[in-house]
């Protein structure tokens, strides 16, 4: 047996974990504004960012350690010039995992058809509503159709299924959810809503402004019927088929019914920390490790197994979103990455 399938990277709680995502850049071409200030300027520093060997490194270590699936996220991955490289460098890893990606699609229209050729599988494209107007007041930027052409484009480069991500907000899309579904079944889009998470950059959110998972599967059974689907296991997607099929619509309650006990998520940060949840405040410094000019190449890799293995043990069972003693994270969603 290798030494890999000996120390896999299971957690206090039993949780082997499979699933890294990778934010390559903290940058973003969109202000969502559950996510950044519309005149967010704190970005991360140049120097700081990892580059493709470094990162690729990581991934490459991870993946001996039972990690099969990557998923590369921001800010906005698009914006790294060297995205397909990325790709494709982890695609021709010895042990290569599945790719994917989650982006606001706007340069896909560009990008879609040399990420796939690169050996990106999949992507998640964030869309929170059908309307261009309210779109630019969501995301600070008239792109509306940008992303609809990136989602095409996506779907003819053979990433598929392509997902559709949405969040609905009190008083600002709430009243897509209807259409939001028709519209995805009648183009072949997987869509899944998000319940919002306290990661706002103003402070806003709260329990009872949120659009619940409930609510949203009220709304939709408005107007369609609903059954759930077998087979959660470790996706966070609660999944329904939708008026008998094929068609099918996620919700993800992320808050309201968490799925922590089953989460197989490791994140890395663009700047090179390891998280362990998207609530954590701890992270694991392996830029550091990274670049010291000390180390040789074997006692770096031994290094980042240690740091793989000390983010994994110290994650707690949940996000305890609600605990009362939750506190924000200090990163902006952005610089998570989703
Ligand atoms: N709550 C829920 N989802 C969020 N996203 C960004 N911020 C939040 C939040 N506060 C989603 C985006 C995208 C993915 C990266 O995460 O809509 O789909
Ligand atoms: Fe950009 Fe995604 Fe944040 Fe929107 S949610 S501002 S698309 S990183």
């Amino acid at each position: 047996m290798s030494d890999a399938l000996r120390e896999p990277l299971v957690d206090t709680f039993g949780r082997a974990h499979r699933d890294l995502r990778v934010s390559v850049t903290d940058r973003c071409n969109l202000r969502c504004t559950y996510c950044m200030p519309a005149d967010f300027a704190a970005w991360l520093p140049g120097d700081h960012l990892l580059s493709v060997d470094e990162l690729v490194e990581v991934v490459d270590v991870a993946v001996e350690r039972g990690i099969t699936s990557v998923r590369l996220t921001g800010g906005e991955p698009t914006l790294r010039p060297d995205i397909a490289t990325i790709v494709e460098r982890i695609a021709t890893l010895s042990r290569s995992p599945r790719i994917s990606l989650t982006t606001n699609g706007l340069r896909l229209v560009d990008l879609a058809e040399p990420l796939a050729a690169a050996g990106l599988e999949r992507v998640n494209i964030s869309l929170d509503t059908m309307d261009a107007e309210r779109f630019a007041r969501l995301t600070f930027r008239d792109r509306h159709a940008d992303v609809l052409a990136g989602i095409e484009a996506a779907i003819a480069a053979g990433l598929r299924p392509v997902k559709v991500n949405a969040v609905l907000m009190r008083g600002v899309n709430d009243d897509e959810a209807v259409p939001l579904l028709r519209h995805a079944i009648a183009h072949g889009w997987q869509l899944r809503f998000i319940e919002q998470m306290p990661l706002d950059p103003s402070g806003v959110w709260s329990r009872a402004q949120m659009v619940t998972a409930e609510e949203i599967l009220t709304l939709l059974s408005s107007a369609f019927d609903l059954v759930p689907a077998d087979g959660r296991g470790s996706a966070p997607a609660e999944e329904f088929v939708v008026d008998g099929g094929p068609a099918t619509v996620g919700i993800v309650g992320s808050v309201t019914r968490p799925f922590c006990a089953a989460c197989d998520r490791l994140r890395l940060t663009a700047d090179g920390q390891l998280l362990n949840c998207l609530f954590s405040r701890d992270e694991t410094d392996v830029r550091a490790i990274l670049r010291d000019p000390a180390l040789s190449g074997s006692e770096r890799r031994a290094r980042i197994v240690d740091a793989l293995a000390l983010s994994v043990t110290s994650k707690r069972a949940g996000h305890g979103i609600d605990d009362p003693t939750f506190i924000h994270p200090t990163r902006p969603m952005s610089a998570i990455g989703g």
